[in-house]
């Protein structure tokens, strides 16, 4: 033992938790669950606790980022822990100004649309993010034998909201970089795997169990598209993790095409969103995968009966996969009653006791 943690102690019991174990395929006592966006504005005490702090600084505060972060594993009795960060985090790391606007999202002050816009991203080597670190290890001292999952936007989701300079539908301006300008296209989307890899590393460092790539918004791609110029950029991601030996998850919206390719990208686990059936999206991915998901973060606003009646489908899906990480299909919308989230815990882990 060393101090207060016997840490080799502490990393078997996290190698050995129902999620980890679930990320590998490997058999659990109960189907482990934890939500997207658990942290965030369906919470009291996070709407508490924020006020009048910007959201990129919160982030850049350890002791706010430790505190948010176990918000919900306190309430809501989660099998992991997210970090409280933001896929951009790295980005304004890297020298881009931008600002997360409450109700919209991330807004970059001037867009990256040429060669010469491209200096303004710089690589990083990690250091930049150094406050992500301190957080991660006060995290996991607090946290214990609950693992506590890193992640970063993946290139694709990134490159969007530096091109299009915020939030899209249509994604028109990124798409047509990418089509008229692949060179610069493929110039951006590496430089942005660096940073990425940089981000992650330094979580991983710091000592988080498994770690989850974000493309939120792959879905807009069509599967040629997406293989020709997504995902050689995301597997330089997910395959510089390798080493790592933790879990890899990657997760999209709209993937139900993609779904396959995504896996082929390097992850362990690949996140499904609700269109796509559990049974069915295992069909697709093939059995080298786990899963994860994937209940309509809708159906919490339907009654608890209903949740109960969806969530059961979503476990008798899951059971087609090698392994079943529940979730919602994306993250908790923030009017949700957040006990419904803690009903929803212990349903799934009563439910799929074993
Ligand atoms: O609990 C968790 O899941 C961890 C925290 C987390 C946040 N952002 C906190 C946050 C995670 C994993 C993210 C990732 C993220 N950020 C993604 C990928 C996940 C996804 O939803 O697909 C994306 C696309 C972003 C970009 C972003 N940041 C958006 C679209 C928004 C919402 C804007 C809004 O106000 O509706 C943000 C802001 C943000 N990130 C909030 C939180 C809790 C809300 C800010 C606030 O509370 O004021």
């Amino acid at each position: 033992a060393t101090g207060p943690w016997d840490y080799d102690a502490v990393t078997s019991a996290l190698n050995d938790s129902p999620f980890v174990r679930a990320c590998r395929g490997q058999d659990v006592p109960h189907t482990p669950v934890w939500f997207m966006r658990q942290a965030g504005r369906s919470l009291p005490e996070y709407r508490k606790i924020r006020e009048g702090i910007g959201m990129l600084e919160s982030c850049r505060r350890p002791d706010l980022v430790t505190e948010i972060t176990l918000q919900p594993v306190r309430r809501h009795n989660v099998d992991a822990a997210i970090l409280f960060s933001d896929i951009v985090v790295p980005i304004a790391a890297a020298g881009v100004d931008l600002d997360i606007v409450a109700g919209t999202g991330p807004v970059v002050a001037e867009p990256i649309r040429t060669a010469a816009d491209l200096e303004r991203l710089r690589p990083i080597t990690g250091e930049e993010v150094a406050f992500v670190g301190a957080a991660v290890r006060q995290l996991a001292g607090e946290l214990g034998k609950t693992p506590l999952i890193g992640f970063a936007g993946a290139p694709f989701t990134l490159a969007s909201y530096l091109i299009e300079g915020g939030p899209s539908r249509t994604y028109t301006r990124t798409k047509a970089m990418m089509y008229a300008e692949p060179a610069l296209w493929h110039a951006l989307l590496t430089r942005l795997s660096g940073i990425t890899l940089a981000f992650l590393r330094t979580q991983i460092e710091a000592g988080v169990s498994a770690i989850q790539l974000f493309d939120s918004w792959a879905g807009a791609l069509s599967e040629t598209d997406y293989r020709e110029f997504v995902l050689p950029h995301s597997a330089a991601v997910l395959g510089g993790l390798a080493d790592a030996g933790i879990p890899r998850i990657h997760f999209g919206v709209g993937t139900a095409v993609l779904l396959g390719a995504m896996g082929e990208a390097g992850a362990d686990v690949v996140g499904v969103d609700w269109r796509t059936p559990l049974d069915r999206a295992t069909t697709l991915i093939g059995p080298a995968h786990a899963v994860q998901g994937n209940l309509d973060p809708a159906v919490l606003f339907a009654g608890r009966e209903v949740v109960e009646r969806e969530a059961r489908r979503v476990l008798e899906q899951g059971r087609a996969a090698p392994g079943h990480v529940f979730n919602l299909g994306h993250g908790v919308l923030p009017e949700t009653d957040p006990d419904a989230l803690t009903r929803l815990v212990e349903f799934v882990h009563v439910t799929s006791q074993r």
